[in-house]
C-alpha cells in the first residue's frame, strides 16, 4: 500500500543544486565574479534553500517578499512565510555588485558554495525586520543582535548551489543524519508512514521532551526527532553532544521502528512565535504532518509569552499551511501522579512537580552529578556529565 505524505509548502520541493555536468562551467564563471563571504547564518540559509527545506524559496529574498514577510508573515504572492532568508552585505561589498549580474558565494573557510543572480540590491530595513520577526529591537536578544550587526544592504535573487559542505574545516557534519527533505520523505515512505510527528529541539533531550514526543507518536505513524544543528548562540550545548544524547535515549527508551533521527542544518533565530511557524513549515517540507509546539518554543529570555508560539498558529488562515501544530502545555514529572503531567492533566499540588532551571542542571553536571531521573534519563545525564566534566578539566 502506498503512503501519502503531506505536500511540500507551496506545492513542490525546490532543488537549487546545479546538475553535475554544469558544475565545472559555473565554477569557472565564479572565479571572475564579485565575492560575497557568507556568515554562518547565511551559509545555513543557503543549505536550507538548496535542499528545498525552505521551499518555495529559490534564493535570498527580494524586497517585496522581505517587506511582506516582515509585516504580514507572507511572501508577496500571499504564501505564508514567517522569517526572511536574507543575504546582507556591507557597503564595500555592495560597491562591487551590479544588479542584473551575478556574485559568487563563499563559506568563511574559503569554499565556493554557490552563485547568486543579483536580481535586486536594496536597503536593509532592520526596523521592520526586528518589529515583525522578533517583536523587539532590544540588542540583548541574540537574534536581534545578529540582525543589527549585519550589513546595510540586502541582495535578493535565485541561487545556483555547487555544495553546502565546506572543505577546509568541515567540523561535525553529521553526514549520515543530514538527509534532505526528499531523502527524509523517501525514508518515511520506505517505512510506510503517512502521518509523521516532528520534534524540533536545540537542547539535550529531557523527560518533558520525551513525553511530548511519545504523546505525539501515539497519534501518528511515526516520529521524526529533528534537532537543529546549524548556528546556535553561545552557551547552547554543542550539536555533537546533543546528538549523542538523542542516540542514547532512542537506544534505551524509544522504539526504533517508530522513530527516525535526522538533523536540520538551520540557524536558530530565537524568534519565538515567528520561528515556530518557520520550524513547522520547514518540517512540512521534510514530510512532517504534525509538529510539536510546547512551552516557549524557540524563545529566549522573557521576550515571548509561554504560549505565544502556539497562539500564532491561530492567526493563520485555514488550509494556508498543511502541517498541524500539536500544542503542549508545560509538562513536568509529578511525584503524586508518578508520571509526566501538565496543567491540563493533573492538578497542581504544592512541591509536587520536578522543575529544574538550566543553570541548576549545569551546576549538577559540572560536579559530575546526575539530575534527578524524573528530569533526565540517567543514560542521557551520563553523556552530559562526560561533556561537562571534560570542559571543566580542559
Ligand atoms: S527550542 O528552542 O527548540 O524550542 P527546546 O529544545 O528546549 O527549545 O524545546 C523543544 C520543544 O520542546 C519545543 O517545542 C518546546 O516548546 C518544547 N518544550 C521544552 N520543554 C518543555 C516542557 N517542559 N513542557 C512542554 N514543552 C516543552
Amino acid at each position: 500500500m502506498g503512503t501519502t505524505l503531506v505536500p511540500p509548502h507551496g506545492g513542490s520541493l525546490v532543488n537549487r543544486f546545479v546538475a553535475a555536468d554544469q558544475a565545472d562551467a559555473l565554477r569557472a564563471q565564479a572565479a571572475s565574479l564579485p565575492r560575497i563571504e557568507m556568515s554562518a547564518k547565511q551559509a545555513c540559509d543557503l543549505e536550507m534553500i538548496a535542499t528545498g527545506a525552505f521551499s518555495p524559496l529559490t534564493g535570498f529574498v527580494k524586497e517585496a517578499d522581505f517587506s511582506s514577510i516582515c509585516t504580514d508573515m507572507k511572501l508577496a504572492d500571499g504564501t505564508v512565510w514567517p522569517i526572511p532568508a536574507t543575504l546582507a552585505v556591507e557597503d564595500d561589498v555592495k560597491a562591487t555588485l551590479e544588479t542584473g549580474g551575478r556574485a559568487a558565494l563563499y563559506h568563511s573557510d574559503g569554499t565556493l558554495m554557490a552563485v547568486i543572480d543579483v536580481e535586486e540590491i536594496y536597503a536593509h530595513n532592520r526596523d521592520i525586520e526586528l518589529d515583525g520577526v522578533f517583536r523587539t529591537r532590544d540588542d540583548a536578544h541574540p537574534g536581534v543582535a545578529q540582525v543589527l550587526a549585519e550589513g546595510n544592504w540586502l541582495v535578493g535573487g535565485t541561487v545556483h548551489v555547487l555544495t553546502v559542505t565546506p572543505e577546509v574545516e568541515p567540523g561535525e557534519q553529521f553526514t549520515e543524519y543530514r538527509l534532505t527533505p526528499a531523502q527524509t520523505r523517501a525514508e518515511f515512505e520506505r517505512r510506510g508512514w503517512s502521518t509523521v510527528a516532528g520534534f524540533q529541539t536545540r537542547n539535550p533531550i529531557h523527560r518533558a521532551h520525551e513525553y511530548l514526543c511519545k504523546c505525539a507518536t501515539e497519534i501518528c505513524d511515526g516520529l521524526l526527532i529533528h534537532p537543529l544543528v546549524g548556528e546556535t548562540k553561545e552557551g547552547d550545548i554543542p550539536a555533537d553532544v546533543r546528538m549523542q544524547c538523542y542516540e542514547t535515549i532512542i537506544e534505551h527508551y524509544f522504539v526504533p521502528d517508530c522513530t527516525c533521527l535526522t538533523v536540520m542544518p538551520a540557524a536558530m533565530r530565537y524568534a519565538g512565535p515567528r520561528e515556530a511557524v518557520l520550524h513547522a513549515l520547514v518540517r512540512q517540507n521534510y514530510g512532517v504532518s504534525h509538529f510539536i509546539v510546547g512551552r516557549d518554543h524557540a524563545g529566549v529570555g522573557d521576550y515571548y509569552g509561554t504560549y505565544d508560539a502556539q497562539e500564532i498558529f491561530d492567526t493563520i488562515e485555514t488550509g494556508a499551511i498543511k502541517v498541524t501544530p500539536l500544542k503542549f502545555e508545560h509538562a513536568a514529572w509529578s511525584h503524586k501522579a508518578q508520571g509526566m503531567v501538565s496543567a491540563k492533566t493533573f492538578p497542581k499540588l504544592e512541591g509536587d512537580q520536578v522543575f529544574l532551571s538550566g543553570t541548576k542542571v549545569r551546576e549538577l553536571l559540572a560536579k559530575g552529578e546526575r539530575p534527578p531521573a524524573e528530569f533526565s534519563r540517567p543514560e542521557v545525564a551520563d553523556v552530559l556529565i562526560e561533556w561537562a566534566t571534560s570542559l571543566a578539566t580542559a
